[in-house]
C-alpha cells in the first residue's frame, strides 16, 4: 500500500491541481490531499470550506483522503503514512521555490521525499492568487477551476462577474 501526500494551502483549488491529484492518484495506492492551515497567508476560504470544494471537485478520485494539516510538512508525512510529497511545477520558475523547499524538508527529516509532477501544459499559468484577483475584479475565472469554486470565490467577494 503506497501512499502519497499532496500539500498545499489549495485557496482555492484550480484546475491545475486537479491535473496533478489525478495524476497522482493513478500512480499511488492512496492520495492524501493535505490542506495547510497555519499557512503565513491569510486565507480566502476556512479550512472546512477547502476541505469541502476539494472533497467535490475531487469526488471523481475514489482513493484519496483530504485532511488538515498543521505545523510541519515533514511531521504531517509519517502521521498520514506517506512515502513522498508530491509537489506541481508548473514552469521553471516554480522549481527554485521547489527545490529548495524539498531539500529543507528533507534535511529536516532524510525519510522525506519529494515528487514533483507537471500539469497539463494549459494549467502551467493558472495559480490561486490570480484566481482570486481576476475573480475580485469581476473577471471570467470558468477556464481555470470547476463551476462550484467559480461560483464559491464570486460569493466570497460579493461579485457578480461581467460576462
Ligand atoms: O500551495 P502552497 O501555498 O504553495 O503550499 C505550500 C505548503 C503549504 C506546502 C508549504 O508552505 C508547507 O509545507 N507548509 C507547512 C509548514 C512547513 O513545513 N514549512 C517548512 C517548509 S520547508
Amino acid at each position: 500500500m503506497r501512499t502519497v501526500i499532496y500539500p498545499g494551502s489549495f485557496d482555492p483549488v484550480t484546475n491545475g491541481h486537479l491535473d496533478v491529484a489525478r495524476r497522482a492518484a493513478r500512480i499511488f495506492d492512496k492520495l492524501v490531499i493535505a490542506v495547510a492551515c497555519n499557512s503565513e497567508k491569510n486565507p480566502l476560504f476556512t479550512f472546512e470550506e477547502r476541505q469541502a470544494l476539494l472533497n467535490e471537485t475531487c469526488a471523481d478520485i475514489p482513493n484519496k483522503e483530504v485532511v488538515m494539516f498543521n505545523g510541519l510538512l515533514v511531521n504531517a508525512v509519517p502521521r498520514f503514512e506517506a512515502c513522498a510529497v508530491i509537489r506541481g511545477i508548473r514552469a521553471v520558475s516554480d522549481f527554485e521555490y521547489e527545490f529548495q523547499m524539498a531539500l529543507m524538508n528533507r534535511e529536516l527529516s532524510s525519510q522525506c521525499e519529494t515528487l514533483f509532477m507537471m500539469p497539463s501544459p494549459e494549467y502551467s499559468y493558472v495559480s490561486s492568487r490570480l484566481i482570486k484577483e481576476i475573480a475580485l475584479c469581476g473577471g471570467d475565472i470558468s477556464m481555470f477551476v470547476p463551476p462550484t469554486v467559480a461560483q464559491a470565490v464570486y460569493r466570497k467577494y460579493g461579485v457578480t462577474p461581467k460576462k
